[in-house]
């Protein structure tokens, strides 16, 4: 199986940390203000399931969460999280590829934290497409993802701490990053796609951009404007 988090399921928020400090948190907790009282939210890699947590916070009851998580480890970690939970928002865990998800009815959101990473380009297109026809137009899609690229780009964006200045530790951080995935054998990428051309040819409107880490991290909020 691709993409299978498997092995270090028990340890991968422990070295998120470790390397990215809270980064990686900061940059989807902060996109959770963009979430609506009520509606249909998909979650794909949510991990060990900390997002549900912070979904409680914000919005303890209203939502439906689709929660879909390729890794079974993940996948008993993110409810063992929930186990405890009162009632509150509705929650479906689908321990699957989203590859193989359909839905009938359409999303209000769609969150991808850090999963495209994992993708060749094919599967990261034909993702892309597939979530995209599952997302309500005039719907929200809160994108996390590592940013290659020097300084932080667009005007109108924020940073949480400094511009990053060039790309070439973002480069060798990232060769790192995927020869030590290729080692665990959990990862099919070895190249850091980016994403945004496909959600410009695809006429999403940029809501909200914010940048972590010297800006290797970058969380956006885009709103599908036509179907
Ligand atoms: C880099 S981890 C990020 C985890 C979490 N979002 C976080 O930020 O802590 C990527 C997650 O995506 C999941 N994943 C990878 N490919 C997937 C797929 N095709 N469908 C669903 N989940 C997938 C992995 O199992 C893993 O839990």
């Amino acid at each position: 199986m691709m993409n299978n988090y498997d092995k270090i399921a028990r340890y991968y928020d422990r070295l998120s940390r470790l390397v990215f400090f809270k980064s990686q948190v900061n940059a989807q907790v902060h996109q959770l203000g963009h979430l609506p009282e009520k509606g249909r939210v998909l979650i794909v890699g949510g991990g060990t399931g900390w997002i549900l947590e912070e979904i409680a916070k914000v919005h303890p009851r209203g939502l439906h969460l689709v929660y879909v998580e390729i890794s079974a480890k993940m996948m008993d970690l993110s409810k063992e999280k929930m186990a405890g939970s009162p009632d509150g928002n509705t929650i479906d865990f689908l321990n699957l590829g989203i590859e193989d998800f359909t839905a009938e009815v359409p999303f209000d959101v769609i969150c991808t934290p850090f999963l495209f990473d994992n993708f060749a380009e094919e599967r990261a297109v034909m993702v892309f497409h597939h979530l995209d026809a599952m997302l309500k137009n005039g719907g929200l899609w809160f994108h996390t993802d590592f940013n290659s690229a020097a300084g932080t780009g667009e005007a109108g964006t924020s940073t949480e701490n400094g511009n990053g200045g060039g790309a070439w530790w973002k480069a060798v951080f990232l060769t790192l990053m995927y020869q030590f995935f290729k080692l665990m054998g959990n990862v099919e990428a070895s190249k850091l796609i980016n994403m945004r051309p496909y959600f410009t040819k695809a006429a999403y409107k940029l809501l909200e951009e914010k940048y972590y880490y010297r800006s290797f991290i970058q969380g956006s909020v885009l709103q599908k404007t036509k179907d």
